[in-house]
């Protein structure tokens, strides 16, 4: 959908995949930082990076990195904005299901006028998180036509199209029993409680409570402000793996993951602060073997 040169706008932070993917299509991709330095864009940090090279936007709600849920209000009002600028929008829809606190999942062509062949308004979706099918690599679209049309055709040159067993695997989860979800997502909500309330009891890190996926994305700067010699860190002393938030659009935040067991949780949260406090103990055991703080 888009010609070189021709910009595609996502807001911050971001799926890392974004801005590889719209340059690997010959697109420029142009970042909407939130002003107010949240998770939760507005219209205007939407409006304001856009342009007459504008193409498409896309939204990922509930967020990867951030765990955030974008308002019912945001996405009626981008939804009318690229309505009304005739620009495509790509909902990306990966982690609807997995929301948290009563919240109901957004469907975006509530808020649309032209439900007609001619809407820009695409969703994606895809089996990975809901059925915990991770690598299995089967999404889905919804769009005009004639767009879907064409996806397919790009897709069967470029990939011959997605494994036949992981078609039939996704067949099997789509029309399986459904309650998975549900159990997914009561397990997903209750590590977020854990993780969060053992994050905010480090002093110095800010915690945004995400309200679906796996992730959260807390802000580490009064630690350190580079978040790859941060994760790097981490990784070496205590073998936590977490994602530097640059890669995400957001320096100074780490992307830890929730769909562990709770032992892993606490434990990861555990060695986290351990690696950071000065106060820690001078030793930690990690599977039978002792570490000796030689660190500030
Ligand atoms: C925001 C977002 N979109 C899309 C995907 C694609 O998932 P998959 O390639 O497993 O279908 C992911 C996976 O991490 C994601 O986080």
């Amino acid at each position: 959908i888009i010609d070189p040169k021709d910009e595609v706008v996502f807001p911050s932070p971001y799926w890392v995949s974004y801005p590889e993917m719209v340059k690997l299509a010959g697109g420029v991709p142009v970042v909407a930082h939130p002003k107010d330095g949240t998770f939760q864009p507005t219209i205007e940090d939407i409006a304001e990076v856009c342009g007459s090279y504008t193409k498409a936007i896309i939204l990922n709600s509930p967020n990867n990195p951030s765990g955030v849920v974008y308002s019912r209000e945001f996405i009626a009002q981008v939804v009318e904005f690229c309505e009304k600028k005739s620009l495509y929008l790509i909902m990306d829809d990966t982690y609807n299901r997995l929301i948290f606190d009563g919240q109901t999942p957004i469907n975006c062509y509530e808020y649309a006028k032209d439900l007609t062949e001619s809407s820009k308004l695409i969703v994606v979706n895809c089996v990975s998180k809901m059925y915990a099918m991770t690598g299995f690599r089967i999404g889905w679209a919804v769009g005009n036509k004639q767009l879907v049309r064409t996806m397919a055709n790009i897709q069967s040159q470029e990939t011959s199209g997605p494994a036949t067993p992981s078609q039939w695997a996704a067949v099997g989860a789509l029309n399986g029993i459904q309650s998975s979800i549900e159990a997914l997502r009561l397990t997903l909500q209750n590590n977020r409680n854990v993780l969060v309330a053992r994050l905010n009891a480090i002093p110095g890190v800010k915690v945004t409570k995400p309200g679906g996926t796996f992730y959260c994305f807390p802000d580490f700067s009064a630690y350190n402000k580079e978040s790859q010699k941060l994760a790097q860190f981490l990784l070496d002393k205590v073998r936590v793996v977490t994602v530097p938030g640059k890669e995400f659009g957001r320096e100074g935040h780490l992307r830890l993951s929730y769909c562990g067991t709770l032992g892993d949780i606490k434990q990861g949260v555990e060695r986290i602060q351990w690696a950071l406090d000065p106060n820690s103990a001078n030793e930690l055991y990690i599977g039978g073997r002792k570490l000796v703080r030689d660190w500030a």
